[in-house]
């Protein structure tokens, strides 16, 4: 099984390019079916999810055409079939993308219901409700969602949670419904406005997406495009976390800082020096940082997929923080795996007391999901000593060659899967 082997201890120091935005291109995918010309996608992520999610456009016979690592041409002319393999839901969630895309295209889609996961239930709720809104009739058989309509009509619809997947979910059912539907409550995250301005680059009618009331009219068809995803803020803040804990100085590069504040003020809050360029930040990790608070929201809050990651930075920080999850029910699993690194964190119902530690030694370790992974490299890149990172499987999920970008920066990590390869490396760098 692969795993990283990690030599902590030293400032992580140089430049690093962040690639395009996972949970923008998931969406962006799964909309680019919805017409049967060509369309073309740049800056894509070389990651495990987007991966997946081209098989499973494949595996619909659509034509997918891998113009290189970071670019796709897509045709949904020949898709076939409505129904997604139960295989590409169990690997991937935003497989659920395809019930918006194909009853929105097609007014028919059998897409098998995603699992929970290990940072909570995840229902989809709202994803039907906004379904049903618009007039299909949807029923669960045998595991899968079946949506049907004979027509798409203009709804109302007011979310009774914020989601960023039922937002773009029904963003998709909608672009070709019949008149205006207005999405009440919705998310704003970046990726929905990426999102909103691909279709809207293939003729559809969004205004306000990134507001929390989204307005679709509705057209006759969608035509093909070029476009390119915007940069994933998540990969951003989780190097602007690893600057912090390591006390480096990292130039991160190909962001729109506006996506980073919540992060970038708390860092800031904590003692380190955030300096902001036009598509880049540059955080200098303070020698003594001071704790704080944080609150997880929906954007343009605290991003939930940065809790672990800054949770890592405050525990190398004086004093107490507090870390309230208030988006997912399980998602401080990764707090035990600290603890075998010399964490000192309790966690009550949904909030995390983190008592500062002077360091964390290295050891072995298992990533419980893609962004407590991410944060336990973190964690060993800042420890003293070897750590092993187990279920590496989950972090290449989200970051695009994680461990060469980790390395450019002076950091020692190499991917292994034996035990000679983690011994080679050992000797490598040894001392
Ligand atoms: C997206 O998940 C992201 N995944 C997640 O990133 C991210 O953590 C999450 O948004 C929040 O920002 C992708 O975009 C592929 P939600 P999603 O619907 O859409 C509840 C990562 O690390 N809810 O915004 O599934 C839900 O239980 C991943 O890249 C309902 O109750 O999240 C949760 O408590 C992890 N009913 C809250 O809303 C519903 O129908 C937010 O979930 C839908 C959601």
């Amino acid at each position: 099984m692969e795993q990283y082997i990690i030599r902590g201890g030293r400032p992580l120091k140089g430049e690093v390019t962040i690639s395009g935005a996972k949970n923008a291109a998931l969406g962006i995918l799964a909309a680019a079916v919805m017409t049967d010309e060509d369309v073309i996608i740049e800056n894509l992520p070389d990651v495990r999810d987007i991966n997946v999610m081209l098989e499973a456009i494949t595996e619909i016979s659509a034509k997918v055409d891998r113009m290189d690592r970071h670019t796709v041409r897509i045709n949904g002319s020949t898709i076939s079939d409505v129904a997604v393999d139960d295989e590409y839901i169990r690997r991937i969630r935003a497989s659920y993308y395809f019930i918006g895309a194909l009853l929105g295209k097609y007014r028919h889609a059998s897409v098998p219901l995603p699992g929970g996961c290990n940072i909570g239930s995840r229902p989809i709720d709202q994803h039907i409700k906004g379904f049903k809104a618009l007039g299909a009739e949807v029923r669960i058989e045998a595991g899968s969602v079946i949506a049907k309509a004979d027509r798409l009509h203009s709804a109302h619809i007011y979310f009774d949670v914020v989601s960023v997947g039922a937002t773009i979910n029904v963003m998709l059912a909608s672009v070709m419904a019949e008149g205006q539907t207005i999405i009440e409550n919705a998310a704003k995250e970046p990726h929905i406005v990426d999102v909103a301005n691909f279709l809207n680059s293939m003729g559809a009618n969004i205004r306000g997406a990134g507001t929390d009331t989204i307005r679709i009219k509705g057209v006759q068809k969608l035509h093909g495009t070029e476009y390119a995803i915007i940069p994933d803020q998540i990969e951003a803040g989780t190097f602007m976390c690893m600057a912090a804990a390591t006390r480096g100085d990292i130039l991160i590069k190909n962001v729109i800082p506006k996506h980073l504040e919540a992060i970038t003020a708390k860092l800031i809050e904590m003692g380190n020096e955030v300096e902001e360029y036009d598509e880049a930040v540059r955080v200098i990790g303070a020698e003594t940082q001071r704790h704080t608070d944080i609150k997880t929201l929906p954007y343009p809050g605290f991003p939930t997929d940065m809790q672990p990651q800054i949770s890592v930075a405050l525990s190398l920080a004086e004093g107490t923080s507090m870390v309230t999850e208030s988006i997912f029910e399980n998602r401080f699993k990764y707090v035990d795996e600290l603890a075998r690194m010399g964490g000192n964190i309790k966690v009550e119902g949904n909030v995390a007391v983190i008592d500062g530690i002077d360091g964390f030694s290295g050891a072995t370790v298992t990533s419980p999901d893609l962004r407590a992974g991410a944060a336990l490299c973190i964690a060993a890149l800042a420890a003293d000593g070897y750590s092993t990172i187990e279920e590496v499987g989950y972090i290449q999920r989200g970051y695009e060659i994680f461990d060469e970008k980790i390395t450019a920066l002076g950091g020692l990590i190499k991917l292994v899967d034996s035990e000679q390869e983690a011994a080679r490396f050992k000797l490598r760098v040894v001392g």
